[in-house]
């Protein structure tokens, strides 16, 4: 990668290893983020997608490597530090605040600021990106339906007015259509708030369409990266993450030994 592009980042993973006990889950991981991008990192189940993201946001701490959020050196650090420095994380299964009402899950997104007119700004901003939110506002979070709780969960992040935002699998569970419309929203915050983003997905096709550059993660590992643009254009992301040729067993057997990424 070349240096200018390097002096952008506003997330650097180097060489990053994090395991569960004897399980490693990721391994040797090297990835960045640029400053107003939309990056993304594809893989399918149990790939580490998951891990990446809490291995960032200092829920896991790593055996080895580095993660540097605008320039600091913040691995292994406290979560809340993390938080504090401007990184938020949205996990897989939301995790909403279930007998908090609404706004008071969007209050608790913007507990470390002290802009009452700024936080209030934002309240109608999320407002504005997700009007159901505002119509139950008042209402316990536990009642909202899956998708109602992930653009909560996204709104919530988007309060604390951050540089960075963790998106773990905003399509789980969700129809297409609501997967679409979410989508929509996140591209939008990015395009209209500056909001750089990293995004985990097995939704390769709705993943490389909103981002701007994909890594694609493999037991663990990066096996290829480049613009969104292009990954698209490959055949074995066709093929795999696409699905634009049969999947049947034999597709299968080939996923399982194919080793070379082009
Ligand atoms: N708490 C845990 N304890 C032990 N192993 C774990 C734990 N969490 C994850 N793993 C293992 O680590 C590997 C990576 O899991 P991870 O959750 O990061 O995958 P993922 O890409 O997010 O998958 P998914 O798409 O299903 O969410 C898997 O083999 C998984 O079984
Ligand atoms: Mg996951």
């Amino acid at each position: 990668m070349t240096a200018p592009l390097t002096d952008n980042a506003v997330l650097k993973l180097l060489n990053v290893e994090s395991a569960y006990g004897p399980i490693k889950a990721i391994r040797g991981v090297s990835l960045q983020v640029r400053r107003g991008e939309i990056a993304t990192v594809l893989g399918s189940n149990g790939a580490g997608k998951t891990t990446i993201l809490k291995t960032i946001s200092g829920i896991i701490d790593p055996r080895k490597g580095t993660v540097e959020f605008k320039g600091e050196n913040i691995t292994a650090q406290d979560p809340a530090h993390i938080v504090q420095q401007g990184l938020m994380h949205v996990p897989e299964g939301r995790e909403v605040f279930p007998l908090l009402s609404v706004r008071d899950n969007l209050l608790m997104g913007a507990y470390t600021r002290n802009d009452r007119d700024g936080v209030a700004r934002d309240m109608e901003l999320v407002f504005s990106y997700f009007p159901i939110l505002r119509e139950r506002a008042a209402q316990d979070a536990g009642l909202l339906s899956g998708g109602q709780q992930q653009m909560l969960a996204i709104s919530r992040a988007l309060m604390a007015d951050p540089d960075l935002i963790l998106l773990d699998e905003p399509s789980l569970g969700l129809s297409p259509k609501l997967t679409k419309e979410i989508f929509e929203i996140v591209v939008r915050i990015n395009r209209e708030r500056g909001t750089t983003i990293l995004l985990v997905e097995q939704n390769a096709n709705m993943a490389l369409n909103a981002s701007d550059y994909g890594y694609v993660l493999e037991n663990g590992r990066i096996v290829m990266e480049d613009t969104c643009a292009r990954l698209r254009e490959k055949e074995d992301i066709k093929e795999f993450y696409l699905g634009m040729k049969e999947a049947g067993v034999r597709a299968d057997r080939r996923w399982k030994k194919k080793k070379n990424w082009r």
